[in-house]
């Protein structure tokens, strides 16, 4: 059989959040003809999408120099790309433990900055901040006590607008032809379609709610946390897990006092942005060792909700640390109530490695993008041509990103805390 064009066959995606929508443009826009997504929500950005909120942090500082070199590549996309960089805002990254945190994070953070700050990609750019008169030297308008915050200040960094990101690659997409179909009916894919083959099952296609079948040539899964509805076999390798987000609103005038902050992440309590330039709402998010979902699946798989209004609270703790930051950042606002509460779901691996590889044993028809492990958005703007480079290669060369059937030993070392399980957690009161 003469194989075709590699760029004309058809491409269907599911799922248009952050990985669907980066590769679909980038597919189209290198050439690729026939491209179809489906999205389950009836609006882009989907609000089932993790990158669907105001803002995410981009820096490059990793533990893993492989993931440095991404992200220090994404964020000149970030800053030079048309269609990225009025989205980005590169206020620098600070860092640090508050006075309360036990003596080992402060260690930790310690040992961190002495790792990066000879870096040739950070040298000059990052800084030691330790204690209370650094930090009111560096962010004039944090008027609480502050006390005892050390770390460090990365100024190669800030975070993107995700909302308004995606929202642009959407409409970037239906500019050069890629055709969407959304919503519960036309767009919510419910199961794969398969054909047997002499050595293989093929994955020929996918089917909606509403009973409409898309075929294609190749199907690429980009489905967040969500992925493992689908094919279940992925459960082995990641595991959907939630953040709780929640915000406070600011007047006008307020905000204008925090314009330009740092993107400041206390590692003990919680991490925020710059006031919103439309809403003027801070986002707040304590980035723990994030909650499960199993309680309520029958296949032993945590997955997140299928209703918006499941996912709107936050657990309790959650808000506690988020209140003993504003006091002692921005004492002004301890008390002023949380709004648009909710969880946000990612795909985590043990490792924290992305998986974006061939299901094995499927003759090279179905891909995966998946395992973002809550670091995928800052690398958007050059999420696609890893796909279109797996296509091209026929197979995944790098061993990081490969479909694996077991965990993997290592475990991610960026975050504080335990995974809990959701059910049985306190929630914040509304
Ligand atoms: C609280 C929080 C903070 C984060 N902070 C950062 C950060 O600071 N920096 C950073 O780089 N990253 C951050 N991330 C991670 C980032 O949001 C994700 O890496 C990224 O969104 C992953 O993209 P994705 O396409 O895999 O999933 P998503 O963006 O979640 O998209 C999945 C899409 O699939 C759709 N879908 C699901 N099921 C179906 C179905 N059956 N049929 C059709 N469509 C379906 C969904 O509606 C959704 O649109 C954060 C994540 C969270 C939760
Ligand atoms: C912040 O510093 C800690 C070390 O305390 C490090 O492990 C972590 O990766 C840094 N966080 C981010 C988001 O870079
Ligand atoms: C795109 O692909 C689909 C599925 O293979 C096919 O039915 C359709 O004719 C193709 N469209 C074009 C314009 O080639
Ligand atoms: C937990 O998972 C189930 C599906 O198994 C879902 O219906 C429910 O909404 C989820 N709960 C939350 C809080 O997301
Ligand atoms: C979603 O949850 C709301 C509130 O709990 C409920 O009224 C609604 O019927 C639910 N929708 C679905 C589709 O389950």
């Amino acid at each position: 059989m003469a194989s075709k064009d590699q760029k004309d066959q058809s491409i269907l995606i599911l799922g248009a959040g952050c990985f669907g929508l980066a590769t679909a443009y980038h597919l189209a826009s290198n050439g690729y003809r026939n491209i179809t997504v489906l999205e389950k929500d009836s609006e882009v950005p989907s609000r089932f999408s993790a990158a669907n909120d105001l803002n995410k942090v981009i820096r490059a500082e990793y533990a893993d120099p492989f993931y440095t070199t991404l992200a220090l590549d994404a964020i000149k996309k970030w800053q030079t790309d048309p269609l990225y960089s009025p989205h980005y805002h590169q206020t620098g990254f600070l860092n640090v433990t508050s006075n309360a945190a036990p003596a080992q994070t402060k260690q930790v953070i310690a040992k961190y900055f002495a790792s990066i700050k000879d870096h040739p990609s950070f040298v000059g750019q990052v800084e030691r901040m330790n204690g209370q008169n650094d930090i009111k030297k560096l962010v004039p308008a944090f008027n609480g006590p502050v006390e005892g915050w050390s770390g460090y200040f990365n100024s190669l960094a800030g975070y993107g607008h995700s909302a308004d990101t995606l929202k642009t690659i959407h409409e970037a997409c239906l500019s050069i032809g890629v055709k969407f179909y959304l919503g519960e009916a036309d767009g919510e894919v419910e199961s794969l379609v398969h054909t047997s083959a002499r050595h293989a099952t093929i994955c020929v296609g996918a089917k909606t709610r509403g009973g409409k079948i898309h075929l294609a040539d190749k199907i690429i899964l980009a489905l967040g946390a969500g992925v493992a509805n689908l094919i279940p076999r992925i459960g082995k390798q990641m595991t959907g897990r939630c953040w709780g987000v929640a915000h406070i609103q600011l007047t006008p005038t307020e905000a204008s006092q925090f314009r330009g902050i740092p993107v400041t992440n206390v590692r003990d309590l919680a991490f925020f942005f710059e006031p919103d330039h439309e809403t003027n709402k801070l986002k707040f998010c304590h980035m723990g060792g994030a909650f499960t979902n199993y309680s309520w699946s029958k296949d032993g798989l945590s997955l997140p909700f299928n209703n918006l209004s499941d996912s709107n609270f936050i657990p309790a703790n959650d808000e506690v640390y988020i209140r003993q930051l504003l006091k002692q950042v921005l004492p002004q606002f301890a008390d002023r109530p949380l709004i648009d509460k909710h969880l946000c779901w990612f795909a985590d691996t043990d490792d924290s490695d992305y998986i974006i590889d061939f299901v094995p044993g499927m003759g090279g028809s179905l891909l995966v993008l998946s395992g973002d492990s809550g670091h995928g958005f800052k690398m958007m703007p050059i999420f696609g041509s890893f796909v279109e480079k797996l296509l091209t290669e026929g197979k995944q060369s790098q061993p990081k990103w490969q479909w694996k059937d077991t965990k993997p030993k290592q475990a991610s070392v960026w975050r504080s805390g335990e995974s809990q399980e959701l059910a049985g957690v306190p929630r914040s009161k509304l």
